[in-house]
């Protein structure tokens, strides 16, 4: 039987057996495929990447809101192995985009194998993905969340081309990119392959009225661990937003002073030393975008708290969605 409120460490834990169990299957099917040992080793490193780490929130908020709804098969969890696929796929193009060297403590595959290789990997990570998620009830949902996560990639990528950019295309970005994408949509997901008509619609509601401020913090905090983190403790690159160009809650604030801005803008491309990272912290700190991110990421917790409250669940059944807020509030990582 399905424990009836599984928490993200004992689910993790469940996930990543069947996660392992899908992606050992898929290593000997390919080993089939191909003899060349290095495109083997390519190959093996969506393997590698998906294992080595990674929170797992996504499936963890789909399958909680499919026990919410009502939802008790125990096939549940190999459906939920697809989100997260497509999960290792959009950070193996992600790591492409942004440049990134270390994901999950480990080298991406741009730069173990290469940009052309790392798309490659990529679309394999998205073929497994698809092949479980397409027979399900929900591939509608998924097929919106796909076009979601792409359509914020893209207001991502355009943002470091552009000097300045707005505080609504900066949410923009982070409705689409994060908040739908890693939130509402996994959530929905949940929903709807627990098919209880009657809680239905109500359910699909609370999802975005939950997942959406909930989701906005979690990228602000990803956007906080990039300027104050470690790549020993975050297992990716970190500054690579200010390296990149990137447009965050923070630069935004920060840049409201033309020297900063103009600094920031200098940043760009460079290989940054030991003492400019040192002094863009202290930058981000005096200017009080720091400041303003936290209180903004506050804000947006006890939005998601209230939609909780709102909900009409009892107490009970609104525990799990509580720990999830503060799962994601007391994160280091
Ligand atoms: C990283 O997502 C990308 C964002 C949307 C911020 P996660 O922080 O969920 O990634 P892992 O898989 O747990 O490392
Ligand atoms: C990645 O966003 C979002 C995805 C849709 C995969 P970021 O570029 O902000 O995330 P990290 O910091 O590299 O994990
Ligand atoms: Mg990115
Ligand atoms: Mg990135």
């Amino acid at each position: 039987m399905l424990a009836l409120a599984m928490r993200l460490p004992e689910f993790k834990k469940r996930f990543d057996k069947v996660l392992a169990r899908f992606l050992d299957r898929k290593m000997r099917e390919m080993r089939g495929l191909v003899r060349d040992a290095y495109i083997r080793s390519v190959i093996e490193h969506a393997r590698t990447l998906s294992i080595a780490g990674g929170k797992r929130i996504r499936p963890y908020l789909a399958y909680t809101m499919y026990r919410a709804a009502g939802g008790r098969s125990e096939r549940i969890i190999d459906t939920l192995v697809g989100l997260e696929l497509f999960h290792a796929f959009a950070l193996v193009h992600d790591d492409v985009m942004d440049r990134g060297t270390s994901r999950h403590g480990v080298a991406t595959a741009n730069k173990k194998f290469g940009d052309a290789q790392a798309i490659l990997v990529g679309d394999l990570l998205f073929n497994w993905a698809w092949e479980i998620l397409a027979p399900t009830s929900a591939r509608a949902i998924f097929a919106k969340m796909v076009d979601e996560v792409i359509a914020g990639q893209m207001l991502d990528v355009d943002a470091v081309r552009r000097s300045r950019v707005t505080d609504a295309f900066i949410e923009e970005k982070m409705r689409l990119k994060t908040a739908m994408y890693s939130f509402v949509r996994p959530m929905q997901f949940g929903v709807s392959l627990a098919g209880n008509m009657t809680q239905e619609s109500r359910m699909m509601k609370f999802c975005e009225r939950f997942g959406l401020p909930l989701g906005l913090a979690f990228q602000i905090q990803d956007d906080l661990f990039d300027l104050t983190g470690t790549s020993k403790h975050l297992g990716k690159s970190v500054m690579n937003d200010v390296k990149e160009g990137q447009k965050t809650v923070f630069t935004r604030y920060a840049s409201r002073d033309p020297k900063n801005r103009e600094w920031l803008n200098r940043m760009k491309g460079k290989k940054l030393t030991v003492a400019d990272r040192k002094r863009l912290k202290k930058m981000f700190e005096e200017s009080g975008a720091i400041e303003y991110g936290i209180e903004t990421m506050e804000t947006l917790f006890d939005q998601a708290g209230r939609a909780l409250l709102d909900t009409g669940f009892s107490k009970r059944r609104q525990v799990p969605f509580s720990k999830i807020i503060e799962y994601i509030r007391a994160r280091a990582n």
